[in-house]
Parts: structure tokens; sequence; C-alpha cells
């Protein structure tokens, strides 16, 4: 029989303890932990479909951008409609609000799920990815910002993040950005013989997008090219230095060559970058889009938001602080013993930061404790004849050099359990 294998791009994610960064129970630990700091910056969730119309996503993330001309996952649908699987989380938040004629108020959201661009994968960049967003609606720049970024910081604590740096830039407003781009395009013109297509392309698409342009030439020729920073309002200065100064302790780097992938944004924009990553660096990014809801048919809302790349962080993120301890409970009985399985029922409730792992199959006393061994546990609890007449356990510390073990009363375990940070 043939077999059938996963699409390139796109991993199956499994939750064996300790192996990859892309195993389930890290990117879990990870979520877990966004979600605890999303709630904590009073964010709510929300979810919108991973299918939208194709027309949403031209209209928004915009087609200068790779994401909307290279990388869509469109085909029409049983009724001939072009539809996409969802690149990014804004445009669909945004739509929904407008939709849901809930574009009048202030929004703050989080969301989480999987995205898809069709790329060509390497390390830290696949064709199915997670991503956790926040988006802020109906808030001016000011304040908004400053929040953004202190929940990057919070991110990079809770998740114990070495070697981050955070660059910020500023777009200007719109009619900035198009003096800006005019400017761009009035000095690159002259040059076009030297840029390559791409980069020509980018020129008559959206000219901003060609300070992102990793080829050299171009590279050279944009030394003397205008720059953002002459154009920018002392405003839109002040706030850059606003955020440096207010997070003194965190590496914050004003890039004024930092235009971000996606057409949407307008004013302040950031990117978070780990150089523990390699090629695919950035673990998150965003900024404002304070023209998307209009240009997307809405009421005029300004906005804010971020995405993060879930396989990325999870693999930068030190979170061997977040794995809850995990008890293996090894009942030594061929048949049900009910009185013992009842012992392991209740010990649930009684600390919920542990794991507590019945072992569902059988075998000897040395073939089990290997198995807990395996699993990375760090006590097990052996419950055997003796111990079901006694209404005692066996607890036996798995981590320690010469795993001491002792005998204890339901309540002496509880107790014990009930200590365990
Ligand atoms: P983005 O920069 O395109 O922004 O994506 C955010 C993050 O998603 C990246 O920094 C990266 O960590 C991760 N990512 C992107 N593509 C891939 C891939 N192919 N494989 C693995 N990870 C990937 C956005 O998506 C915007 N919607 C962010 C935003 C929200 N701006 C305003 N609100």
């Amino acid at each position: 029989m043939e077999k059938i294998n996963s699409l390139t791009g796109m991993s199956d994610l499994i939750g064996e303890k300790n192996k990859d960064s892309n195993q389930s129970d890290k990117i879990f630990q990870v979520e877990k932990k966004l979600v605890e700091i999303f709630e904590n910056y009073s964010l709510q969730e929300i979810r919108t479909p991973a299918l939208e119309s194709e027309k949403l996503f031209n209209r928004s993330v915009g087609d200068s951008s790779d994401i909307v001309n290279k990388e869509l996952y469109t085909f029409k649908d049983k009724n001939e409609k072009s539809i996409s699987l969802r690149p990014e989380g804004t445009a669909g938040v945004v739509r929904s609000i407008i939709e849901k004629k809930l574009d009048n108020e202030n929004h703050r959201f989080w969301y989480l799920g999987p995205m898809w661009r069709y790329e060509r994968p390497q390390k830290g960049r696949y064709r199915q990815f997670y991503q956790a967003g926040v988006e802020l609606l109906g808030y001016e720049e000011g304040l908004s910002e400053l929040e953004m970024i202190s929940m990057v910081i919070s991110i990079n604590l809770e998740l114990n993040i070495n070697n981050s740096i955070i660059k910020i830039n500023h777009l200007g407003d719109k009619e900035t950005k198009e003096k800006f781009c005019k400017s761009l395009k009035k000095y690159l013109e002259p040059h076009t013989s030297n840029l390559d297509k791409k980069d020509i392309d980018r020129l008559n698409k959206n000219p901003l997008r060609i300070l992102d342009s990793k080829n050299t030439d171009t590279q050279n020729i944009l030394e003397k090219a205008p720059k953002i920073s002459d154009f920018i309002s002392d405003e839109a200065s002040n706030l850059l230095n606003t955020i440096q100064n207010t997070y003194p302790d965190n590496k914050i780097e004003i890039d004024h060559s930092l235009v971000r992938g996606l057409d949407y944004y307008t004013g302040f924009v950031f990117e978070a970058i780990s150089e523990n990553l390699g090629a695919q660096d950035s673990y998150l990014g965003g900024g404002r889009y304070d023209q998307l809801f209009e240009d997307l048919g809405g009421k005029s809302l300004p906005a804010i938001g971020m995405a993060i790349g879930i396989e990325r962080l999870s693999y930068i993120a030190n979170n061997e602080h977040l794995e809850s301890t995990l008890v293996s409970f090894i009942i030594l009985s061929d048949k049900i013993e009910e009185k013992a399985y009842k012992i392991a029922h209740n010990l649930r409730s009684c600390n919920k930061k542990l794991i507590i792992e019945v072992q569902l199959s059988g075998g000897s006393l040395k073939s089990r404790l290997r198995r807990a061994n395996k699993d990375n546990a760090t006590f097990a609890i052996i419950i055997g004849k003796d111990e079901l007449d006694s209404d005692t356990v066996i607890l036996k510390s798995l981590k320690e050099e010469n795993s001491n073990q002792k005998q204890l009363t339901i309540d002496e375990l509880e107790d014990f359990l009930k200590s365990i940070d």
C-alpha cells in the first residue's frame, strides 16, 4: 500500500518530552505562558476562521507583499469562490469587527492559531506555522505603543529569552509615507539598471519595501538614498526616544531601515530578533495600521498589533522552569485495584501544578520504573499488595543520586505533594 506523508513544510507536533523545540509539549508550555501574559494585560480572546475570501488579503496585507504575491494558499471552493487560508491574523480580526459593526468602540484582543504561507521551508520557516497575536483597536498613537513594547519585554522575561534585540522605527503617517516613497523612487530611478527584478518590482509597487532588500548592490545604492528619519515628524522621533527611555534596561534599537513585509503599516513598527535563531531571526513583529479599517470598508479606527511566531519563540525560550513536576503512579497488580486507583484519582486535586501519570499498562516494577525515568518523572508512587493492606504508598524520588524511597500514609503523601512548588 502506498504510504501517505505530510505536505512539505507542514509538521506534526507530537508531545514527546525534551526532544526538540517543535515538540507539542514545549509549544504548549509557551502558548500557555503567552495566554497568561495576555490576560494579565487585560486582553480578550478573538477566534476568526482559517479560511477567508482571497480579496481580504489582497486589500490588507497588500498585493505588493510577498505574502500575497507568492505565498497565499488560494483555491476555488465548490461555488467557484476564490478563498485563501489565512497567512496572518490581523486582516481577519479587522474584517470581523467591521462586519459586526463594532468598529466604533475600543477592543483589546489576543488570538492563537495556525497560519499558512507557501514559503521555501527552512529552519524556522514553515508553510504551516503557529502565531499568537495581539490587536489593540481604537487607540491613537502614544500609550498603546508603550503597552505593546511592555508586552514584548514581559514575553522575554517570562520565557527567559536572552540575546533579544527589539528594533523600532516610524514610517510616518500616510502623507509622510507617500512623500518619502516619492523621493526614494526619484533617487532610485537612475539606478534601475543595477537593481534586480525583485527590487524593480518593489520600487514599482511599494518603494518602502526596497529598504528590506538583501541584494548587496541595492544595499550599496541605498547608502546615499533619502532616509525616513528626515521625513518623519518631531513627534514621531520623540515617540521612538520615549520608548527607548521608558525601558532603559532592554536592548531597544532605532532602525530606520525596518519596514516590515506587510503593506498595511503606518507609523510605529517593531520587530524582536534573536541571534540564537539563525537566518530567520525575527520571532515577533508588528506595528500601527491606522488606515486598515477604512481600507476594508469600515469606520476610521486607529489600531496597533503584533504577532509572535510560536515555533521560533519556543526554540529560544528557556522554559525548563515552566515544566510541571511529573509523578508516575505505579499500581503493582494485573487486575483492576479499585482502592489504588481511587488514591490516584483523589491525588489529582491536591496540587494542580503536578502531572500525575497513572501507568496504564503492566510489567515488572523494574520495567515500570524504567518507563517512569524515560518519561522524565521526578517521583514514582508505588502501590503493591502490602501497601494496599496497610493503606500506605511507597514514594520514590527518581532525580536524586541514591534515589531514596519511603513509606507514607495517604495523608502524609497528600501533604508532601501539596508542598511541591
Ligand atoms: P509577520 O512579521 O509576518 O507579522 O509575522 C509575525 C511572526 O510570525 C514573525 O516574526 C515570525 O516569528 C512568524 N512567522 C512568519 N512567517 C513564518 C513562517 N513561514 N514560519 C514560521 N514562523 C513564521 C504578521 O503576521 C502581522 N499580522 C503582525 C501584526 C499583527 N501586525 C499588526 N498586528
